[in-house]
């Protein structure tokens, strides 16, 4: 199925799950036992990086998810964002780790950023698994982790979806544009 429908694979299965480990014992490295940390997932897209992130991660984090629409300006995200669903916890005082699947034109990440540092917390880092660097324009959003630099191509797979499908793919890849004409 998925073959058909495969122009490129991306990013394999086991580079993933490599990149996965690395970022999780270096996170482990990054903070002391006494930090209270929340892990904070951006929803939907990296559920299942933060699922396998987290079991990399030695420490005794708070795992928690938060939900966002942007308003759609045109082709592109105006950056202009809401919150569907929100945390659950207060992350007043305690050492936020953002987790995202990929960091495109950034202004989402922006403002998840902007809105959370109203709510007090003692320090907020971001790890995302994808980057697409040519995207980035005046915008500048400091990562601290950042698992693949890619080129600027629409991908899918392990949590990103193509009209909410393929998240479930095990790798990430570049979709024939067929896909796209089939609809
Ligand atoms: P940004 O505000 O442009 O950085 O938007 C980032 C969001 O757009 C991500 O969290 C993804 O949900 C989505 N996105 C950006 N690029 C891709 C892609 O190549 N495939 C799937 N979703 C993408
Ligand atoms: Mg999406």
């Amino acid at each position: 199925m998925v073959e058909e429908i495969t122009e490129e694979i991306l990013i394999t299965e086991e580079q993933l799950q490599a990149k996965v480990k690395e970022l999780g014992a270096e996170i482990t490295a990054e903070y002391s036992k006494d930090d209270d940390i929340i892990m904070v997932c951006i929803l939907r897209g990296a559920f299942i990086f933060m699922a396998d992130l987290a079991r990399h991660v030695n420490l005794p984090v708070v795992l928690d998810f938060m939900d966002v629409t942007s308003y759609e300006g045109g082709v592109e995200t105006t950056g202009d964002v809401r919150i569907i669903k929100d945390l659950e916890e207060s992350i007043e005082g305690k050492d936020v780790l953002l987790v995202e699947d990929i960091i495109d034109t950034v202004l989402t990440l922006q403002h998840v950023i902007k809105m959370l540092e109203t709510r007090d917390p003692a320090s907020i880092k971001i790890c995302t698994l994808l980057d697409k660097p040519d995207r980035r324009t005046e915008k500048k959003v400091e990562v601290d982790w950042n698992g693949f630099e890619i080129p600027n191509k629409f991908v899918v797979g392990y949590g990103l979806d193509y009209d909410e499908k393929y998240r479930n793919i095990p790798h990430i890849f570049v979709p024939k544009p067929e896909l796209y004409q089939s609809e």
